[in-house]
């Protein structure tokens, strides 16, 4: 799909369609129930679990983005993939990146250890014999998401869809950190997409909801039904936020997508950053499939800070735009960091296997102006490039006084750890 129709769908989903007062907005409809046109006479509309209008046209609008038959507006991102997962039963087997968003990783194995929902197999995509390891686990589904969060790695979906095929598995594809616009992976092959519709979709970082789109109008309905069941339907208000989010998703892409050029420029020459991650880069190690089967390299990049784990407080206390918070894909700027933050429920050795470094640092980056956006992560570095002078030259008196050659990690952690009574939410 070409960027203006995607301009032109988001602009126009239920404009102009309201039969009882010709209401040019499409009007919110929060009711929780629906009269009966007569006893045992079912409407259009029963309950909103079930079924809401509000809802239905963002569902029908983002059916229509992802090209699928089936939509299902949910609660949250999470609950669209829990809702996925109902097709599969004890004895399946699910493949897994072995780096994704740390809620799904969270999700996946709990459900795999502590509920025997299935069977769990861990695969790194970017391994080159990646396809022997699919081959092995026998999989009834494939989770991907690509690019990844938070390294933002590529994994080629036709060629898993290719595979997947002839494995008869099916494949599901976390297309949030790119949005239809950007990449349609039912398009590739996949069956199934979801969305933390909470991110660029919503694009204002106002409300927490989800979306799963299916090719197949038989397990669209399918999870439909589930969706009923499980009771994971999303709220009516956070559809109608959603619906007017959606109407800029093109633009504030287009945006954001400049500014990340820049700021992806202003990073390569900064010698506080060691590793730079973003698809755009003509040598990251995914750019020539994301080239092939995105439409954009999108508007988040993550890097390592060149500077002992301490020098994070420093890094973050010095910013004044970039917001530190979770979540990502709203108009402001936000800066994470994705160890202690958004992937604190992957442990150590998962944070390491995954390739998240202790001072990795994740940008989500806004329609602000690039220039102030710059000029913010340069007050960052030159504030650190300070502490380190200065904490050289300290860590040098300090052990000459009493003989100490420690890193101190320990204080660290108590100072940038965020209250772990939190990041089990995350
Ligand atoms: C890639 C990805 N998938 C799923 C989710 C979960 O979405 P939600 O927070 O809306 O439940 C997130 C949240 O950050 C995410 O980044």
């Amino acid at each position: 799909m070409s960027h203006s129709a995607a301009a032109t769908i988001t602009a126009r989903a239920g404009i102009a369609q309201d039969t009882a007062f010709g209401a040019v907005t499409p009007p919110l409809y929060l009711t929780s129930t629906y009269e009966l046109p007569a006893f045992r006479q079912p409407g259009q509309y029963d309950y909103s679990r079930s079924n809401n209008p509000t809802r239905d046209t963002l569902a029908e609008a983002l059916c229509q983005l992802e090209q699928g038959a089936r939509a299902i507006v949910t609660g949250s991102g999470m609950s669209a993939c829990l809702l996925a997962l109902q097709l599969l039963g004890p004895d399946d087997t699910l493949v897994i990146p072995h780096d994704c968003y740390g809620g799904s990783y969270r999700l996946f194995t709990n459900l795999a250890t502590r509920k025997q929902a299935f069977k769990l197999v861990l695969i790194n995509f970017q391994e080159s014999d990646w396809s022997e390891q699919v081959k092995a686990a026998a999989p009834a589904m494939i989770w991907l998401e690509t690019p990844s969060n938070p390294l933002l790695q590529i994994t080629d979906i036709k060629a898993v869809c290719q595979l997947a095929k002839n494995l008869s598995a099916k494949v599901v594809v976390d297309n949030t950190f790119l949005s239809p616009v950007l990449q349609q992976p039912l398009r590739l092959g996949a069956d199934i997409v979801v969305h933390s519709t909470t991110k660029y979709i919503n694009g204002h970082s106002d409300i927490v909801g989800g979306v799963l789109v299916a090719k197949d109008p038989v397990i669209g309905d399918e999870l439909k039904w589930w969706a009923n069941c499980l009771g994971v339907t999303g709220p009516a208000f956070d559809s109608y936020m959603t619906l007017r989010g959606l109407r800029t998703l093109v633009p504030r892409l287009q945006l954001q997508q400049q500014n990340t050029n820049e700021l992806v420029s202003f990073l390569q020459r900064q010698p506080l950053v060691s590793k730079l991650y973003y698809p755009g880069l003509t040598d990251h190690p995914g750019h020539a499939v994301a080239k092939a089967q995105q439409t954009g390299f999108g508007a988040m990049c993550s890097f390592d800070l060149a500077a002992p784990a301490e020098a994070l407080p420093v890094f973050f206390a010095s910013l004044q735009l970039f917001t530190l918070a979770q979540s990502l894909g709203g108009i402001e700027s936000l800066i994470c960091h994705p160890g202690s933050m958004t992937h604190a429920s992957m442990d150590a050795a998962a944070q390491q296997t995954a390739g998240i470094g202790p001072t990795l640092i994740r940008l989500s980056v806004g329609i602000e102006a690039s220039a102030d956006l710059i000029a913010d992560l340069q007050a960052g570095f030159n504030a650190v490039a300070n502490w380190l002078n200065t904490s050289q030259h300290n860590n040098n008196a300090d052990r000459v006084a009493s003989g100490n050659t420690g890193t101190g990690k320990g204080s660290v952690e108590q100072q940038f750890r965020l209250n772990p009574a939190l990041t089990a939410f995350w």
